[in-house]
């Protein structure tokens, strides 16, 4: 299979590029600056000069959150119209198609329903509580309607190489510090990237799927477990007062039991972490 990587910039890039070759498939990833994806005439042509293309990732996407909350047409472009023009470039060449959208569209628990009814599944109501998220789920809304050989995957907290030297680097300063707490499902990247490999390689239905690693857990939690992770004090983690733009999700853990019926169970991200900063594969990898 050839498979087309768009925002090769993404931390995704690198450990999805391993995953697909070590499958035996090849990887064309474009940057940025090569394939624009809210540019209406690059994508199709793009695709249109490599016919032998067999599926598209989307790595990319207006991820900064707090731009998208003061600038909302690059968000709409970045995760709504952008994503449903490449899904349609994809269709045309009959192509299969991967978007990565976000956790984001939840961000609190749906009215009446209890913590312990929860993490959320697919079919639930989403609530997003900043553009960002909104732009996300328009996103997924549009790509599902409009391209039947779609894959929509909603992620969360993705712990990649560029994640894990960022804390390393506040722990070289003496403080990890979090502007938020939030409550979700981490995701170590190398998991989320297998699963793209199986999708694409099975034959799992189209549609709609939340890839993370459980159980759910309190950000700082998380962060005190990565520092640990990485031979260092988890005192280092401190919170403190958020006065970002945006404001963030409280709740937004994913259930990932619609993946496990097709035979993917996402590992315990206390084990996929460990494997990951030990430099070991995921341990999906023998699936
Ligand atoms: N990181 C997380 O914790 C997290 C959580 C939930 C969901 N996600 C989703 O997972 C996916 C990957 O996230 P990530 O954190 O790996 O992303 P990332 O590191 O922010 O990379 C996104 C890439 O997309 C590129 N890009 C932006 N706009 C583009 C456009 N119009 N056309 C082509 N490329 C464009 C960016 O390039 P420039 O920098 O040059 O603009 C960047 O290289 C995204 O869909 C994101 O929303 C991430």
């Amino acid at each position: 299979m050839h498979v087309l990587i768009t925002g090769a910039g993404s931390q995704l890039t690198a450990p999805l590029t391993a995953s697909l070759k070590q499958r035996g498939h090849t990887v064309q990833a474009l940057s940025h600056a090569e394939l624009d994806i809210t540019d209406d005439a690059t994508a199709l042509g793009v695709l249109r000069e490599t016919p032998t293309t067999d599926a598209v990732v989307n790595c990319a996407a207006a991820n900064a959150v707090d731009r998208c909350e003061t600038d909302p047409i690059w968000a709409y472009e970045g995760n709504m119209r952008g994503p449903l023009q490449l899904g349609q470039a994809a269709r045309e060449v009959g192509a299969q198609y991967v978007t990565i959208s976000s956790d984001f569209v939840h961000g609190t628990l749906p009215s009446g329903m209890p913590l312990e009814a929860t993490p959320l599944h697919e079919d639930l109501p989403a609530h997003p509580v900043n553009v960002y998220g909104h732009s996300k789920l328009m996103g997924e809304e549009a790509v599902l309607a409009l391209q039947s050989q779609a894959y929509v995957l909603r992620t969360s907290w993705v712990v990649g190489e560029r994640f894990l030297d960022h804390v390393r680097k506040q722990i070289s300063q003496g403080a990890v510090r979090l502007p938020q707490g939030g409550h979700a499902c981490p995701t170590i990247a190398a998991d989320l990237c297998e699963v793209i490999a199986l999708l694409l390689d099975r034959d799992i239905p189209h549609g709609l799927y939340h890839v993370t690693n459980p159980p759910a857990v309190e950000r700082p939690a998380l962060l005190r477990e990565i520092v640990t992770c990485l031979d260092a004090d988890p005192d280092l983690v401190t919170v403190g007062e958020d006065t970002r733009p945006a404001p963030r999700p409280v709740y937004s853990a994913l259930a990932t039991g619609k993946l496990a019926t097709h035979k993917i169970e996402m590992p315990d991200w206390r084990d996929s972490l460990r494997h990951f900063v030990n430099g070991k594969p995921s341990p999906l990898q023998d699936l």
